[in-house]
């Protein structure tokens, strides 16, 4: 199994550590403009090898995508990050051609690959590499709704006063503050939903910083943040590496699923072998459809801003 990953950023180094770490893809290449980076971080992350216990081989490569080649997955997060302040939405122009130009070079060299979009706007780069390459829609996907979905849970633990693996919730919709849909009406706390144990004020205060989430980190950290995005990629690799079936909310393109057409936003899907194997739906709340349905007019709005 080989996966690379462009941009050696904090994100992208996050995730090939994480990669590493859970020690199932046999080599992880490590690409970046930057003359040397790559190969720095990957060399740095290979002399952790014997203390954290991995073999995965990871390899740092400045912009030569020869050495891609033959990539069963690939993961952009090139482009620049928000600052405080930003909205994900006003990366648009630069990240636009990055994303383009970079999925186009991944492709010829592994026209097979499975590819992971986490560059921002993510819906939209998600959007734009349906619309510029060939890849059947199973084969690109989004990464968003399982970081929101990790942050939900993370403030769902918070208000319940419960261990994390006690807590169970999704986000759907777009990856933007007021695009995300937490699923409140299905989150769960061992099976029993949330609102037995919170109040509904309590139940919105969570909503609102969990859609705040990515901004909240950007806030205190000056740039957006890596950690969590980095776990969140190598979950969704691990997922179609080793045909785990398992369930995460993504981006995708969606043909009429949630009454959506032509766009790609965040919804439930199965990850195995095939990238995108099915679209789960499943039933929302008023609430929750009239927010899905507002969260796909921002991120047609965004799209709206490409050149196609
Ligand atoms: C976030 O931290 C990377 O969009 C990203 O939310």
């Amino acid at each position: 199994m080989k996966v690379t990953v462009v941009g050696a950023g904090a994100v992208g180094a996050s995730c090939a550590e994480y990669i590493a770490i859970k020690d199932f893809a046999s080599e992880v290449v490590l690409l970046d403009i930057k003359e040397g980076y790559a190969e720095g971080k990957a060399m740095d992350l290979m002399q952790t090898a014997s203390l954290n216990g991995f073999d995965t081989k990871i390899t740092g490569i400045t912009n030569d995508y020869s050495k891609t080649a033959n990539s069963d997955i690939c993961v952009i997060t090139s482009g620049i990050p928000r600052k405080p302040g930003m909205t994900r939405e006003e990366l648009i122009g630069i990240n636009a051609g990055i994303v383009k130009a970079v999925s186009s070079s991944l492709i010829e060299h592994s026209p097979n690959t499975i590819l992971i979009v986490v560059s921002n706007p993510m819906d939209t780069m998600t959007y734009l590499a349906h619309k510029s390459t060939n890849l059947p829609k199973n084969k690109i996907i989004g990464m968003g709704g399982a970081l929101d979905s990790a942050r939900f849970k993370y403030r769902l633990a918070e208000a319940l006063g419960a261990p994390i693996s006690d807590v169970d919730g999704m986000v759907i919709g777009g990856h933007s503050d007021t695009g995300m849909v937490p699923l409140t009406s299905h989150a769960t706390r061992n099976s029993i939903k949330v609102s037995e144990f919170l109040s509904d004020d309590r139940l919105n205060q969570v909503k609102e910083d969990t859609k705040v989430g990515g901004a909240t980190l950007t806030k205190l950290l000056g740039t957006s943040a890596w950690y969590a995005p980095g776990a969140a990629v190598s979950a969704l690799v691990q997922a179609i590496a080793c045909d785990q079936k398992k369930m995460f909310p993504c981006s995708t393109f969606l043909e009429g699923e949630y009454g959506l057409n032509d766009i790609c936003i965040g919804v439930p899907v199965i990850l195995g072998r095939n990238g995108i194997e099915s679209i789960v739906d499943i039933p929302l709340s008023d609430a929750e459809k009239a927010h899905m349905q507002s969260s796909a007019e921002g991120v047609r709005k965004t799209n709206g801003l490409l050149e196609l």
